[in-house]
């Protein structure tokens, strides 16, 4: 098994904290996608923001990534779900760098509507293969599927 990089975008930090987990556990480096400009206002508002985004295929600018992709074979990719997709900024990222021949492990965390988050990342990485993608639900900031599922997955990952 070659090195494994987990990287993700989180905005209420669901996303980052099954990422650390995950990091925890296998010992793999990190790094976050960060966007150059924060979003900003209340939760509402962000969502509102987030759904014009999708439906424009808008990508935010994103801070370099403080990781060389070159080195990983591996790339472990956590996102919020935003209006059944994954996330603006993780589309930035998934068209600025070169996945193609890596391994993706997605996992994605949404409230309950997944949508077709896991597909499309499948079919933008399609020089890449993409396998065991996990679907995390929240209630609000508290996981909702066993722990142990998740314990299960990151074991076998
Ligand atoms: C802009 C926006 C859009 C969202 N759209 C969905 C959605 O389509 N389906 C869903 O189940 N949850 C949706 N959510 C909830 C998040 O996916 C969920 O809270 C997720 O765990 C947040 O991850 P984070 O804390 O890492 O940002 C949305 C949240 C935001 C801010």
């Amino acid at each position: 098994m070659g090195k494994k990089l987990i990287v993700y975008y989180s905005y209420t930090n669901n996303t980052k904290k099954i990422a650390e987990q995950i990091q925890k556990a296998t010992g793999a480096d990190i790094c976050e996608i960060e966007t150059v400009k924060p979003y900003t206002g209340d939760y509402n508002s962000v969502v509102d923001q987030g759904k014009q985004e999708v439906d424009r295929g808008f990508k935010p600018e994103i801070k370099p990534l403080k990781a060389n992709l070159e080195d990983y074979d591996t790339v472990i990719i956590g996102t919020p779900v935003w209006w059944y997709t994954y996330a603006p900024a993780v589309a930035t990222f998934l068209s600025e760098y070169d996945l193609s021949g890596k391994t993706i492990i997605p996992f994605a965390t949404n409230g309950g509507w997944l949508g077709h988050t896991l597909k499309d990342i499948e079919n933008c990485c399609n020089n890449a293969t993409v396998t065991k993608a996990i679907d995390i639900k929240f209630d609000m900031d508290k996981m909702a599927i066993p722990e142990g599922n998740l314990k299960k997955w990151i074991a076998s990952i």
